[in-house]
């Protein structure tokens, strides 16, 4: 479904990804993971068209998604959660949930989407006319999450979605990952909370400064590396 092949991208001088090599199948959830620095937000945005790889080459569906804007990848059907749910706080939910379908030409199937989503979740039926910056850090999570799925995704990624939320809004998080894996939506997750990613993943990346450092099942890599203990020690902590 996506390809990544070879990709090299940064900011000026600086260089975040050296040559990038992945794929996700239909169907799939795979993650993401390494320590903070590795490139794991850059390859998103840079799958997102967000960014410009300088080299390398990103396909989806068979289509080259290269010099399209992030508009043009939304209408292809991937969806980006970026990191820090980025909700417009003085936009109400509601308002929110429209401009995550910005990019569909179906009002009656946007209107039935907005009603999906509050009963997915009911706490944005609850909060619908409230501006979203009112929302607790779960609560716009939530909303972040749907804001990306009005948009109809085929591919949703998500960018450390349960960063900063209590446990039981963690646990929340993980939850809607699964079922939402299980209802059919092809997910690139990155996550801090290794373990428990290793736990729902079909297949894992690990990346290190910019390069995959090893790829596989989560049973491979739990073997082939102390991957909680060599790369993400220090790093369990944050969530
Ligand atoms: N806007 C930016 N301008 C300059 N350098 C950046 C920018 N964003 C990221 N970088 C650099 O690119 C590298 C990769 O950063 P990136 O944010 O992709 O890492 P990450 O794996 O998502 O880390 P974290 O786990 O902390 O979110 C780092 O060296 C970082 O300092
Ligand atoms: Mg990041």
């Amino acid at each position: 479904m996506l390809s990544v092949e070879d990709v090299h991208a940064g900011y000026g001088a600086i260089i975040a990804l050296r040559g990038v090599s992945l794929h996700v199948n239909t169907g799939e959830l795979v993650a993401l993971v390494g320590a903070n620095g590795a490139g794991k937000s850059t390859l998103m945005a840079t799958i997102a068209g967000v960014l410009r790889p300088f080299r390398g080459q990103i396909t989806f569906e068979g289509r080259s998604l290269l010099g399209l804007s992030p508009e043009e990848i939304v209408r292809q059907g991937i969806a980006l959660v970026p990191e820090g749910r980025r909700i417009f706080p003085s936009l109400t939910v509601a308002e929110n949930l429209r401009l995550g379908a910005a990019t569909r030409r179906d009002p009656a199937g946007v209107q039935r989407d907005i009603e999906e989503m509050c009963t997915r979740f009911p706490i944005l039926g609850k909060r619908f006319h409230q501006p979203g910056g009112t929302l607790s850090g779960g609560e716009q999570q939530q909303l972040a999450i749907a804001r990306a799925l009005m948009s109809r995704p085929r591919l949703l990624m998500m960018d450390e979605p349960s960063l900063g939320l209590s446990p039981i809004l963690v646990d929340e998080v993980f939850a809607m990952i699964t079922q939402l894996h299980a209802s059919g939506v092809t997910v690139l997750l990155v996550e801090q909370n290794v373990e428990r990613t290793l736990d729902i993943a079909d297949r894992v990346y690990l990346l290190n400064t910019g390069r995959v450092e090893c790829e596989g099942t989560p049973e491979q890599l739990r073997q082939q590396v102390d991957i909680v203990g060599a790369y993400l020690g220090d790093t369990q902590e944050r969530s």
